[in-house]
């Protein structure tokens, strides 16, 4: 997943697809490639790291052809090298693709094609893709196209060449961005605008289902059953720092609204409701391991510890296991008592956090098995840990984390049920029942996107406070704890966490006229005695925002002001509940002006002690 860049014209590829593919270098990437036709051949050039290091390669000659593809891979199914970038083959070397997204199926369909003599080079999910259009091609890429992808399971944008059509590209697009370039004697396909902004500015959005095939002079539209669509060009008027951002004015914005395909992706080819199923490729916790393990600690930085904090909750209500949560800079330093009997979970997004690093390399030294979830294939952390679960959220380019979180507390709960399936503290109905409800979490995070203009109102009315206060009690407190990170860290606006029955132990005494008191009640059974919490804020005239799930009335009569999330399962609230967190401190800090993306003095990585 990453970048793509596709053109076909008059002019030479080569040049066209690296400038290309060097305006989404900002996105981030761990490699990049380019196929080029000419007449005779394809020229296919990949290489592990910058753009540079492909050019470099190159030796200053570009490949010779107007016809060709382009990719910054960052990666997911497989480590990022040379052979795991983009294009890939097919056994042939006739059909060259580069793909974006995540094909869940694809375990099954190499074997299927392995069965039918296909030889794989790369560890990559892509890779099934060129095979497929080999065996399907019977003289049409489009239609070989279409019958791959109505094989296909998961997300993906693609696009595809082959030395039998030159000067053809075939693309398709479902879940993940994907436009086509119309130009004058040429034309373009690319996963992001600023790929293509220099050369035109005439664009059709593909939409999901949507394939197209372009050649110099046309570009044609079909949805998957092969019926053309008419597509009303879009003209972008955005400059080139706009269209980086997608038209958002800040990547944090963009980063809030792409939760549901980050959601979607990191669950994709994981879950299964219909039989109650987790199955997570890299983790290999076996039911003797598990049975015999006496603690699990759960060790991160910043967002990440707020994540395992949630986890916590989780992991110790499915699994019945212990959980101790740590922040990583204390946890090296405190000689924690570990053996071999304990498990560590090491939350990292970037996988490079120093002392995060540090506690696991401690922690293996002291014998402990070591599991990470981190969203950078390749990373520090992910190379030294035992078990891993990636995130599949994307690169997050905003310094305040929003989809790295929500995704890692889907990685907890998907940790916690394959935990609780081995060692059987759960019924099969519950299992069932929270993974159907996990399925839906994509859709339902969408719908809770378009309450944005009322959530940018509320913001606007904290955004001229001092202090601001969230108080939750269950799983809405660690919660909690996100939401007045997020507040502080991109706002300045001084916020802090309680757990709702803790208030009135000390900090209701700087609770006073219209001072925000922001109160999440998504946990049912705990509604009661958060609503007492809540009375005895608006006791002293504070103003109360809660955050209630659909079809909660009774808050009403309590509170100012009420966010409505849609249903889920109680365990997994905090993966919606923390979307309208994370609107609310992006609105206050745009009503105080604050450079939201490049909050002062925070960095995006940690990489010093
Ligand atoms: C920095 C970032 C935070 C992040 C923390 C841990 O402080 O500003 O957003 O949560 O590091 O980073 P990690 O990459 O280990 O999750």
């Amino acid at each position: 997943m990453c970048g793509i860049v596709g053109y076909v014209g008059g002019r030479q590829a080569a040049p066209i697809l690296l400038d290309g593919l060097k305006r989404l270098e900002y996105r981030g990437y761990d490699s990049a490639g380019i196929a080029i036709h000419n007449c005779r051949h394809t020229n296919l050039i990949k290489a592990e790291g910058k753009i540079k290091v492909l050019e470099e390669k190159l030796g200053g000659a570009y490949p010779e052809g107007c016809a060709g593809i382009g990719h910054t891979r960052w990666a997911t199914h497989g480590r990022p090298s040379d052979v795991n970038a983009h294009p890939h083959t097919d056994c042939t070397g006739d059909f060259m693709v580069v793909h974006n997204g995540i094909i869940e199926n694809y375990q099954e369909l190499k074997e299927w094609l392995q069965s039918k003599g296909h030889v794989f080079k790369s560890e990559t999910d892509t890779e099934v893709i060129p095979h497929m259009i080999e065996h399907f091609y019977d003289g049409d890429l489009l239609e070989a196209l279409k019958k791959t992808i109505s094989r296909l399971e998961g997300s993906f944008a693609l696009g595809v060449i082959s030395r039998r059509e030159p000067g053809t590209i075939a693309a398709a697009r479902k879940s993940s961005p994907l436009i086509a370039g119309l130009g004058e004697g040429e034309n373009f396909i690319a996963s992001d605008i600023p790929a293509i902004l220099q050369h035109t500015r005439k664009v059709y959005i593909l939409e999901d289902g949507e394939m197209v095939k372009i050649t110099k002079d046309s570009v044609e539209v079909y949805d998957f059953l092969g019926t053309p669509v008419a597509k009303s060009v879009f003209e972008v008027k955005w400059d080139a720092v706009a269209a980086e951002r997608g038209g958002y004015p800040h990547f944090m914005l963009k980063e809030i609204h792409e939760q549901p395909r980050a959601f979607k992706d990191t669950m994709a080819g994981r879950i299964f409701p219909e039989k109650g199923e987790i199955r997570l490729d890299d983790v290999h916790l076996g039911k003797d391991y598990l049975q015999n393990l006496k603690k699990i600690f759960i060790v991160a930085c910043g967002t990440a510890y707020h994540a395992g904090m949630v986890g916590k909750y989780i992991i110790e209500k499915l699994t019945r296991i212990p959980v101790e949560v740590d922040i990583a800079s204390e946890f090296r330093y405190r000689n924690p008592m570990i053996d071999k009997d304990m498990l560590v979970i090491i939350i990292s997004q970037s996988g490079e956090t120093a002392d995060t690093l540090a506690a696991l390399r401690e922690s293996r030294k002291q014998g402990a098995r070591v599991l990470a979830v981190t969203n950078v294939v390749g990373s520090s952390v992910s190379r030294e840990a035992d078990d891993i679960i990636y995130t599949w959220a994307g690169p997050e380019i905003a310094v305040a984390s929003t989809k790295a979180y929500s995704t890692q507390l889907i990685a907890l709960d998907m940790i916690a049920l394959y935990i609780a399936r081995i060692l059987g503290t759960m019924p099969d109905e519950d299992a069932k029942d929270i993974i159907a409800a996990m399925k839906k979490l994509p859709d339902q995070a969408k719908t809770l996107l378009e309450s944005e203009d009322r959530l940018k109102a509320i913001g606007q009315k904290i955004s001229g406070h001092q202090d601001v206060f969230y108080i939750g009690r269950g799983l809405d407190y660690p919660l909690s704890l996100e939401g007045a990170l997020k507040l502080k860290e991109i706002s300045y606006i001084h916020a802090e966490a309680y757990a709702a029955g803790e208030l009135k132990h000390g900090t209701l005494a700087l609770i006073e006229e219209g001072v925000p008191v922001i109160a999440p009640v998504t946990q049912e059974h705990l509604f009661e005695k958060t609503l007492s919490n809540i009375k005895e804020v608006k006791a002293r005239e504070g103003y109360v925002i809660a955050i209630a799930n659909d079809g909660n009335e009774e808050i009403k009569k309590s509170v100012d002001d009420v966010i409505y999330i849609p249903k889920t399962h109680p365990i997994l609230s905090p993966v919606l509940t923390v979307i309208p967190m994370q609107l609310l401190a992006y609105y206050a800090a745009v009503a105080r002006g604050c450079d939201v993306d490049k909050p002062r003095n925070l960095a995006k990585s940690v990489t010093v002690e």
